[in-house]
């Protein structure tokens, strides 16, 4: 008889040698202070900080993957696709989505950009990409990634596209189905393309066969909340639509939504080991990023979250109002969460760090900016207009 052999349970082994953990802590409290120390000045970039996702806490410290098409739940129970279904079904009712419709939680809005470049090349060969001049530097690259020509259309002063220009482009490939990007809030502006203009160009371009994808990164979510607005969603004509989550939302981890009008099936094939479909670009999933979605759509709803975006409008008008009256040059476009303005002076520019392209600089009212941060930035400004020494 063989003697049995006994295998010890050893305790977790863990990569922390002595010592390292109050290294490890200061160096997370350094960023965090960092961080902190800059929020009353950071005030240029399109991330909502008022909802507060620590309900989410418990959740942290466990892999959720959401590897895999939503409507099916993969083999591992580490995951929340019943939260994102519910996620996407809020998206699908606030961008009025047709019957038939799919989409997925993604990585960002440069994933759903990519996401609705593919679905147009896979729907329509040999086509040719139109975007505009303003639309995010994603979208040339998914072009790059996916071998699609693309032609840039140029903008109007404010940012957004020349429809006239679309037309003579687009009419110099009549014979080839068109992709149009429509960029709803462009990054430095926030100017919005209208997905009635674009269509109403194509067809004076002699174009039937086309995808219109809207890239809703920025101001997808706040513009769907409003009523006199451009026409964008699945409703007024688009076939898919992209946002960021970590923008209006403000989810602290970066993640995004795609919608497509259609059903994904045709070219998305059954992964056995993973008892799913491949309907996404990106396999592994994060589920913590679309519980947080799931938390924001859900605490606060379609009300809620129209109440968020009129907030931060009336605080952008607030900003235009101020820094007008200092004298310093800004504007807005409507609906628009953005404000520009002349650059800051080299002094302030380093306090406040505002993205700046040409004549032009921006702070973005995100829900979350109140009018206080603004009073300290207009303040600041005149005491430097009056006496720049
Ligand atoms: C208009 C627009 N599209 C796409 C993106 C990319 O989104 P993300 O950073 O979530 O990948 C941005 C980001 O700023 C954007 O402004």
């Amino acid at each position: 008889m063989s003697a049995r052999r006994t295998v010890a349970v050893q305790p977790p082994r863990t990569c922390a040698t002595a010592g390292a953990g109050s290294a490890i802590d200061g160096r997370l409290q350094a960023i965090l202070e960092r961080i902190l120390a800059a929020e009353l000045t950071t005030i240029g970039f399109p991330a909502a900080r008022d909802i507060d996702y620590r309900p989410l806490a418990p959740l942290w410290g466990r892999l959720l993957n959401n590897v895999g098409d939503p409507n099916t739940d993969p083999l591992h129970t580490g995951h929340v696709h019943d939260l994102e279904r519910e996620v996407l079904d809020f998206m699908a009712d606030l961008f009025r989505a047709p019957s038939g419709w799919s989409g997925y939680v993604t990585s960002g809005g440069t994933e759903g950009n990519l996401y609705g470049l593919w679905l147009g090349r896979t729907r329509l060969s040999n086509s040719v990409v139109y975007h505009s001049t303003a639309a995010h530097y994603s979208v040339p690259k998914a072009c790059h990634l996916l071998g699609l020509p693309a032609v840039e259309v140029t903008t109007t002063a404010t940012g957004q596209m020349d429809y006239s220009d679309l037309t003579r482009k687009a009419a110099r490939h009549r014979s080839r189905p068109a992709i149009v990007v429509a960029t709803i809030g462009t990054t430095m502006t926030e100017a919005v393309d209208d997905v009635t203009h674009v269509h109403n160009a194509l067809d004076v371009a002699g174009i039937r066969h086309r995808h219109v994808h809207s890239d809703g990164a920025l101001a997808g979510v706040p513009l769907a909340t409003t009523t006199s607005r451009p026409a964008f969603d699945l409703a007024d004509g688009a076939d898919s639509i992209s946002v960021s989550g970590h923008k209006f939302f403000g989810t602290p981890v970066v993640c995004g939504i795609v919608l497509n009008r259609r059903k994904p099936e045709e070219f998305s094939p059954t992964v056995p080991y993973l008892a799913t479909c491949d309907t996404t670009i990106s396999g592994s999933r994060s589920g913590l990023a679309t519980a947080m979605l799931w938390h924001a759509t859900t605490s606060l709803g379609a009300a809620g979250h129209a109440d968020r975006a009129r907030r931060a409008r009336e605080v952008a008008a607030y900003a235009v109002e101020r820094l007008h009256h200092v004298g310093w040059p800004a504007w807005r476009n409507p609906l628009s969460f953005t404000v520009l303005l002349r650059p800051l002076p080299a002094d302030m520019a380093a306090t406040w760090p505002l993205p700046t392209e040409g004549d032009w600089s921006h702070v973005i009212c995100m829900p979350g900016v109140e009018t206080s941060h603004i009073d300290h930035l207009v303040d600041t400004l005149a005491a430097y207009a009056s006496d720049p020494d």
